[in-house]
């Protein structure tokens, strides 16, 4: 069958295969292929155990695999047979050199770039779909044409605005779709191609577009805003437990501004996942390279909240248990940095459980998803850990739970039957809010949420 574009993805990883899955799904007239250097990664793509879990993808993936959706490792193939390449490597924060903890780590970008140069064999569109620094679709254009052998490459910013837990539902009906590219005619026309690939499903009014560099920056300053407001609420708390105030009644007399907005507001242990963290810092990093040291310092401060809020939560609980852990059995509900996803990258859960070994506690963790990926994050920490699917076994014997996932199954537990098996006296540190406070505490629970002033029986 011949299809009417071939479109490759390079890096099958959360962006690059729901994304790809959701195009396939929508424009069975194109086929799609996304392509990883992990074989491993390839082969879980191609079977009934998809290698991340989110809500509605299984059924994406299976109506499309195999009609016009392929996974492979084929990346010189790949890169041949088509017009239209995205691009969705990891590009995480440097870790060595340069810019070390605060820069991008445009390695696996460079190398992606490299290779499109030695296998294409045609013009080709190129998508800049990872979120990168400001004028890497410069240096992307610049190593592509160095070859000089005749082959035009025209490069786009489309940068993703999906989050985890909702990726379907966000790329089936995203609040907007952002295309980026140089004003030349060349330019303007490849932009069109990909508006014409979103126009499937997409309204007109929803597709913006705009220069290439203002689309780069764009994506960056999107996750610091909303990064920032979890910061804001955040600080606030700490406020709340002081003044004997309400965090959640303050966010909604503040969210009710139509101004202001009331989404992004709930207080919680800290935000985590693969991305707030490092593209703020790498905003920091373009910020002090362009010599604003007062406007890095500005947006550095959201990340300084976010460490705070996760140590305070820690010494919150070393302070109402008496001052000490030690040899205390403490229960984390949830390790996935939010509900409905396996994925732990960057989650508070992993600091906290860290933290408390440091004070010699034992942990228990139970998470519906997230056991595999906890498993690997504290694999090289010595101390007493064990993992447990079942949250009623979890939890019995310990002193506390601490709440550090917003799993909607946690808010449904019998907590009666709970408080009978743990040990005396029984804490709950709720770090999302979900829970019942009056009713664990009339239970026999102290309870300590977040934001609000605590409730002891003390
Ligand atoms: P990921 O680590 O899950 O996936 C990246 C994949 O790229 C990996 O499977 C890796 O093996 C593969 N890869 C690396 N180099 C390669 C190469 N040369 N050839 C082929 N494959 C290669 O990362 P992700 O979470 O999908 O994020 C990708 C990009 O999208 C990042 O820039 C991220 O900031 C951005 N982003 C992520 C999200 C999210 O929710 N995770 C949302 C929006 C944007
Ligand atoms: C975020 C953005 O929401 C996406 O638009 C963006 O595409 C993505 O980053 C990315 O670039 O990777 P994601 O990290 O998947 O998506 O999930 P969010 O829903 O933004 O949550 C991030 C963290 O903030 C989680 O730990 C969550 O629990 C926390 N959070 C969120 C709060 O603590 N309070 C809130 O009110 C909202």
């Amino acid at each position: 069958m011949s299809f009417e574009k071939n479109i490759l993805c390079i890096g099958a990883g959360y962006v690059g295969g729901p994304t790809m899955a959701m195009i396939a799904y929508k424009c069975p007239r194109y086929r799609v292929t996304v392509v990883d250097i992990d074989p491993e990664r390839i082969a879980q793509w191609n079977s009934d155990d998809l290698p991340i879990y989110e809500p509605g993808l299984d059924e994406v993936v299976k109506a499309a695999r195999g009609k016009n959706l392929f996974f492979s490792t084929e990346v010189e193939t790949g890169i041949r047979e088509s017009e239209i390449i995205f691009v969705s490597v990891n590009t995480p924060t440097k870790t060595f050199g340069a810019g070390a903890g605060m820069a991008a780590d445009l390695q696996y970008w460079d190398k992606t770039a490299r290779q499109i140069r030695k296998y294409s064999k045609s013009n080709k569109i190129i998508v800049e779909k990872s979120t990168l620094p400001v004028k890497t679709a410069q240096a992307m254009e610049r190593i592509l044409t160095s070859a000089d052998n005749g082959i035009r490459f025209d490069v786009l910013s489309n940068p993703e605005f999906l989050a985890e837990g909702t990726a379907i539902r966000d790329l089936e009906d995203p609040d907007r779709v952002l295309i980026g590219s140089t004003q030349t005619p060349n330019g303007l026309r490849a932009r069109d191609v990909l508006v014409e690939i979103y126009s499937n499903w997409i309204r007109s009014e929803r597709i913006i577009t705009s220069n290439i560099w203002s689309s780069e920056l764009s994506k960056l300053v999107a996750n610091a805003f909303l990064a920032q407001r979890i910061s804001s609420i955040n600080s606030i708390s700490a406020l709340c437990e002081k003044a004997d105030a309400d965090v959640e009644e303050v966010a909604r007399a503040v969210g009710m501004d139509s101004r202001v907005g009331n989404k992004f507001l709930n207080a919680s242990v800290g935000f985590g996942g693969s991305c707030f963290k490092k593209d703020i810092l790498n905003l920091v990093y373009l910020c002090r390279y362009y010599d604003l040291k007062e406007v890095a310092d500005y947006w550095e401060g959201v990340v300084g909240i976010n460490d705070y809020q996760k140590e305070r939560f820690i010494l919150n609980m070393l302070n109402v248990m008496f001052n000490t852990l030690a040899n205390k059995r403490i229960c984390l509900f949830g390790f996935a940095f939010k509900a409905d996803t396996g994925d732990t990258r960057e989650s508070p859960a992993i600091f906290a459980a860290k933290r408390l070994i440091e004070e010699r506690a034992s942990v228990v963790i139970t998470d519906p998803k997230a056991l595999k990926n906890a498993m690997k994050d504290l694999r090289d920490v010595a101390g007493e850990l064990s993992y447990v699917e079942d949250p009623y076994e979890a939890s019995a014997g310990c002193s506390a739970i601490a709440v550090m996932t917003e799993w909607a199954i946690y808010a449904d537990l019998d907590y009666k039957k709970i408080y009978r098996s743990m040990a005396k006296p029984a804490f709950i540190f709720d770090g999302r809010n979900i829970l019942d406070h009056e009713k664990l505490f009339e239970i026999g629970f102290n309870v300590f949420p977040i934001g609000k002033p605590g409730l002891t029986h003390f």
